[in-house]
């Protein structure tokens, strides 16, 4: 699916990772995890990541990203007329962390109580493309005119971090980015998005808590007490397979953007690819014939934070001054369902 305009921009970032860094020997040492440095370097780039502390939600990280964002839009928060919340950890199955996050950003209550709708989005990797596209469609029909859009994560309190869940526990990384995308009248801003999804593969990245075609839908001991076995609470992955469709996936979704834009790799000042594993963004990089400081990585220091990965790439970018107004840049992802998406952005 492709659409393409230019009636909406990113007007500010923001983000927020927890203070608590995880090395990779802090895995082995901290942790217990079979597991080595050079192990996990070699294969995924990932040097540490961070672990948010016991009780704290990624309705609360989401909060701190979009509270900067909002300073740095300029905007007042009761500008916002809709929150979109992109995670695959949200607090509860339902309601979403959208509303967790409306209610902290203090958008219930007193003067600031505007009750704006708040809605989750659910694909993972990809799930920021997927929340900017529908906030640009949400502008673009008119319906509104400033969206929030967060992508937050909260993996190391979901992941099993120990030898048994090593593929998957050394990856993962907590943070959230977020942004507020506006209308705009300027010849600037989101110029196209693509999406796409592959229902194929919905089993070969999934966490499977409980399956809802079983009554009940978790399995109950003797006492009436539901049972979730390691194999259901865990996300499980074919690691390899992932690997290849994601390459694949990701060179596909950026030559789609470039076919319909019209545009050359030269043309493209910066590209930001999803953080799953460096060697991925490398072979993505090499294929297409992208120069390697046109692409923006920190999958070193954060690991994986799904949603969240692309707004704390921007955020980061744009506060390091690699991100200049002016710039043309890609966004591309990829992740569970099998679903990607990019964009293309004049910033
Ligand atoms: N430390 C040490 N050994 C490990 C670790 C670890 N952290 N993880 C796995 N191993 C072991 C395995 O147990 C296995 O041992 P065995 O042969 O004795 O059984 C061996 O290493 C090889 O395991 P593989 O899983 O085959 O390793 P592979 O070379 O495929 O690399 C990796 C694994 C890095 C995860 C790779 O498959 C990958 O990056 N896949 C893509 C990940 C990705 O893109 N995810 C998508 C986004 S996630 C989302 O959307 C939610």
């Amino acid at each position: 699916m492709a659409h393409t305009q230019a009636t909406t921009r990113i007007l500010g970032s923001g983000f927020y990772v927890p203070p608590k860094v995880v090395t990779n020997d802090d895995l082995a040492n901290d942790y217990g995890m079979d597991t080595t440095h050079e192990w996990i370097v070699q294969r995924t780039g990932i040097e540490e990541r961070r672990f948010a502390g016991h009780g704290v939600g990624t309705a609360d990280l989401g909060t701190k990203a979009a509270e900067m964002a909002i300073e740095s839009a300029g905007i007042d928060k009761r500008e916002i007329d809709m929150i979109l919340f992109a995670t695959l950890s949200p607090e509860h199955l339902f309601p979403g962390s959208g509303v967790y996050l409306q209610e902290q950003l203090g958008l219930c209550e007193g003067d600031t109580a505007t009750f704006v709708p708040a809605m989750d989005i659910r694909n993972q990797c990809s799930g920021f493309l997927y929340g900017l596209a529908t906030a640009s469609s949400m502008i673009k029909s008119g319906g509104v005119k400033t969206v929030l859009l967060v992508g937050a994560e909260t993996h190391s309190h979901g992941i099993d971090i120990s030898t048994r869940g090593r593929a998957v526990g050394s990856l993962f990384g907590d943070g959230a980015g977020a942004v507020i995308v506006k209308a705009t009248d300027e010849d600037r801003g989101v110029r196209g998005w693509y999406l796409g999804a592959d229902g194929r593969y919905a089993d070969k990245l999934c966490m499977k808590v409980w399956d809802i075609r079983a009554e009940p839908f978790i399995p109950l001991n003797d006492e009436g007490v539901g049972q979730v076995v390691p194999e259901m609470m865990y996300p499980f992955m074919q690691g390899r397979l992932v690997f290849k469709n994601a390459v694949e996936r990701m060179s596909g979704a950026l030559m789609q953007a470039f076919s319909d834009q019209n545009l050359t790799i030269d043309d493209v000042d910066l590209f930001f690819f999803h953080q799953a594993n460096l060697r991925i963004n490398q072979y993505l990089a090499d294929m297409a014939g992208i120069p390697a400081d046109k692409v923006i990585n920190n999958i070193q220091r954060y690991g994986n934070t799904t949603a969240a990965t692309i707004p704390i790439l921007l955020a980061e970018a744009e506060r390091s001054g690699k991100l200049k107004p002016g710039m043309k840049i890609a966004l591309v992802a990829f992740g569970s369902g099998f679903t990607w998406g990019s964009a293309i952005i004049d910033w």
